[in-house]
């Protein structure tokens, strides 16, 4: 994973590509038989301390943000122990009750982000969390030396102003976080074992996903005249519509919401017309009936919708309605597949707009400033 181009035309689109060995490298060494080390944490006692946590707090921002927001539907889904999310430009001015045995959780790929830094020196100093943890992609940076713990993202540089293959890793991260917390409060052992097997398939995925990538390629001549779009997704797919909808944002400069499917009624329905494309992302989960007539509101007010789906959602194409048929994923580890397409519609529409893809307009790779 190299600061080089080679044949790549953009950093981005080899960054994409470069996902099913950075998620390889995430989990490599970091995984054994049917468990996940408690050693990736970097201290001695971490199921120790892990098994003292009462709540959670992640803090990020922009990208990392959004992996942050399928993290807390996973850990809730998996464990008893609470998780709040939220951009640390907001926390960071804002008065909080004390907590009990809170785990403060940063996530960054640069680990050098103002706010978030800001964030951590606030806990810190009101001594407000059990321990203090980021989930960073580079091992000399300030958030990584001011936490207690740390576990890395090994993507590599990421060069490319639009994080891709950063946030498919930290999703991967706090996979591995669930698990262990899972074994720090003594999971059924059957379960964590199914969640370590599947984690193996997720290179296996990423590559079966990047295959749609010249449908997806077609497909993006569809939103080079348009202004808006609206992504949609339920439950731990809502975060991945928001940051297809913040990746189509940042390089083609399109105006794209995200909005979680059920909430269209109470509003944005209004929005839609033949002139609005309509991406969502439906694997075959538990909300998926509902996504379903979520999707024909949309298509009775004649929406062109462009849905991602897995073959057994049973979504069938017709007027108005596109389906790129995904593989067949395990639910949990939907978020890190599904993001795959929409990095690729994002960059190819960039593409055909003719933007600076690598470098999108009014933009920095690292806020270090407020
Ligand atoms: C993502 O494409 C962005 N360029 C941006 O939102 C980024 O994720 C954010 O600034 C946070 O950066 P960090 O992960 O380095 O803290």
């Amino acid at each position: 994973c190299s600061a080089e181009l080679g044949d790549y035309r953009h950093f981005m689109l080899k960054e994409i590509f470069e996902q099913p060995q950075s998620v390889t490298g995430t989990l490599e060494n970091r995984l054994a038989g049917d468990h996940v080390l408690p050693a990736l944490l970097g201290v001695p006692d971490a199921l120790e301390r892990l098994a003292q946590v009462e709540e959670i707090q992640i803090l990020a921002c922009g990208t990392s943000y959004h992996a942050g927001l399928v993290g807390r539907y996973w850990i809730e889904a998996n464990t008893d122990i609470p998780c709040n999310v939220e951009v640390a430009s907001e926390y960071r001015y804002r008065r909080q009750p004390p907590r009990k045995n809170m785990l403060f959780v940063t996530i960054s790929q640069s680990g050098e982000t103002a706010d978030t830094l800001a964030a951590l020196e606030k806990i810190k100093e009101n001594h407000g969390a059990l321990a203090t943890l980021t989930i960073c992609n580079v091992a000399e940076s300030s958030l990584t030396r001011e936490s207690d713990m740390a576990l890395m993202t090994m993507a590599g540089p990421e060069i490319g102003v639009a994080s891709t293959k950063a946030f498919t890793t930290q999703l991967v991260a706090l996979q591995l976080l669930m698990v262990l917390l899972m074994q720090a409060k003594g999971a059924d052992k059957a379960k964590v074992a199914q969640m370590v097997a599947d984690l193996r398939k997720l290179p296996a995925l990423i590559e079966q996903a990047l295959d749609l990538n010249p449908k997806i390629e077609t497909l993006a001549e569809r939103f080079i005249e348009k202004n808006h779009a609206l992504f949609l997704g339920r439950g731990e797919l809502y975060p991945i519509a928001m940051e297809g909808a913040l990746k189509l944002k940042e390089i083609s400069y399109i105006h794209a919401e995200a909005y979680p499917a059920g909430e269209l009624k109470h509003g944005p329905l209004a929005l839609v017309d033949s002139e609005m494309p309509i991406v969502t992302v439906a694997p075959n989960t538990a909300l998926l009936e509902k996504l379903k007539s979520n999707l024909e509101e949309v298509r009775s007010r004649g929406g062109e919708l462009y849905v991602f789906a897995d073959r057994d959602a049973h979504i069938v194409a017709a007027d108005n309605l596109h389906v790129l048929e995904m593989p067949h994923v395990p639910e949990m580890l939907a978020p890190i597949v599904y993001t795959i397409p929409l990095q690729l519609l994002s960059y190819h529409v960039a593409v055909l707009k003719g933007t600076d893809v690598d470098k999108p307009r009014n933009l920095a790779k690292s806020v270090t400033v407020e």
